[in-house]
């Protein structure tokens, strides 16, 4: 793959601001302020961080059945994740190999074939280019020296996981169960396979660079401030890095909106409600770039950013339970409670956020570093960190 202009982190950031975020995270001074309000750094991002690695770009539920196909932008690049006859998902670049024409623009539902409708080239399931209608005259559809096998639809690699799908677009990222690994490595007594999409969504606009998106999760430090419902200081709390994957915070919350819902906990915790009220420990997981894996201890939230510009970043959520509870009747009202729970809590960001991605750009203008707390920040300082190692990769 290769880029159109030859951007780089150095026309951005210098050497010894590298060095300072570097630093351990009680000395370290935070990425400048273009690095989130500069459309420039944005494109970069594009260019250089996004095509690296997995970047998460649907669920699986939004191709559910076989003839599913669904077109998809994320990051500044456009996808069509389909679901071919086998039932397998498949991920194409959506750019019709005739003359670049959008191929799929809206969701579709039993197709045998997508067909391009400037010109009317079809294609299968699977890529391949079935039919050129008219290609060599009127009803003549072959041309000689223009090969069809040759000419199917670019497939993205891509990958299935926790009902996310996931793309690496240069190609040439570990594959996918190396670059996972480490988080299950981090939580081997929970086994995920038990974990069952609820059918629950929500999503919202997160009026902020997609970086913001993580670091504001990525720490305690902000919740007696912010979202005071969740209980005071937590003395189990973690942030970590997971390599190049993940940043992770390990905490235990109060949950009082979906406590004592009687929703199957994993069977580790067996039931098990801690006295003072806060939960078992949870681990978020943000897998860098843009997925959000939240471990609690009776249910689990994906999150999908997709930083479409510098300063907006729609999210969507997905709601996970143990086994039947997952979708069972009897459990309709705890799993939306839980839903609205997220809700509330993920509200009280968003203020913060739309001003901190204002001063980002002021502050830049103004030279003004950021700094961390070493106890409650170390993974926003490994975040920044990881985003600095892929674009210098
Ligand atoms: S651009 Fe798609 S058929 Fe011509
Ligand atoms: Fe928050």
């Amino acid at each position: 793959m290769s880029v159109i202009s030859d951007l780089s982190l150095e026309d951005f950031i210098s050497a010894e601001q590298i060095a300072r975020l570097r630093r351990p995270a009680n000395e370290a001074e935070g990425l400048p302020g273009r690095a989130y309000a500069d459309p420039a750094f944005h494109e970069l991002e594009r260019q250089k961080l996004f095509p690296r690695g997995w970047l998460a770009i649907a669920y699986e539920s939004d191709v559910a059945a076989p003839g599913d196909a669904v077109p998809v932008s994320v990051a500044g690049w456009d996808f069509i994740v389909t679901r071919n006859r086998a039932g397998e998902v498949k991920v194409f670049h959506n750019i019709c190999r005739h003359r670049s024409m959008t191929v799929l623009t809206e969701p579709c539902t039993k197709a045998q074939t997508l067909q391009c409708r400037w010109h009317g080239w079809t294609y299968d399931l699977n890529g391949r280019l079935v039919a050129t209608p008219d290609l060599g005259g009127v009803a003549s559809n072959e041309q000689p020296g223009l090969e069809k096998a040759s000419l199917g639809l670019h497939e993205v690699r891509s990958a299935t996981w926790m009902h996310f799908v996931f793309v690496n677009i240069d190609g040439k990222a570990e594959p996918f169960g190396d670059f996972i690994q480490p988080v299950l490595d981090r939580i081997p007594d929970h086994d995920l396979s038990l974990t069952r999409f609820s059918g629950l969504t929500t999503s919202a606009q997160f009026d902020g660079n997609w970086k913001l998106a993580i670091e504001t999760g990525c720490e305690d430090y902000h919740l007696p401030w912010v979202h005071p419902q969740l209980g005071g200081r937590s003395e189990v709390f973690k942030g970590e890095r997971g390599g190049n994957t993940y940043v992770s915070i390990a905490s235990r919350r109060v949950m009082p909106e979906y406590r004592n819902t009687g929703l199957p906990m994993f069977p580790q915790f067996s039931g098990k409600v801690a006295e003072d009220g806060l939960s078992n420990e949870i681990v978020l997981f943000f897998i860098v770039p843009n997925a959000i894996l939240a471990v609690m201890d009776d249910h689990v939230v994906t999150n999908i950013y997709n930083p479409v510009a510098h300063d907006r970043t729609p999210t969507r959520r997905a709601f996970h339970f143990i086994g039947d509870a997952a979708t069972d009747e009897a459990h309709r009202a705890d799993r939306e409670k839980v839903r609205d729970g997220w809700i509330s809590v993920g509200e009280q960001d968003f203020p913060l956020v739309r001003e901190v991605q204002t001063k980002h750009g002021q502050r830049d203008e103004l030279g003004m570093p950021t700094r961390f707390s070493a106890y409650w920040e170390p993974a926003v300082h490994h975040f920044q960190n990881i985003v600095v190692d892929r674009l210098m990769a």
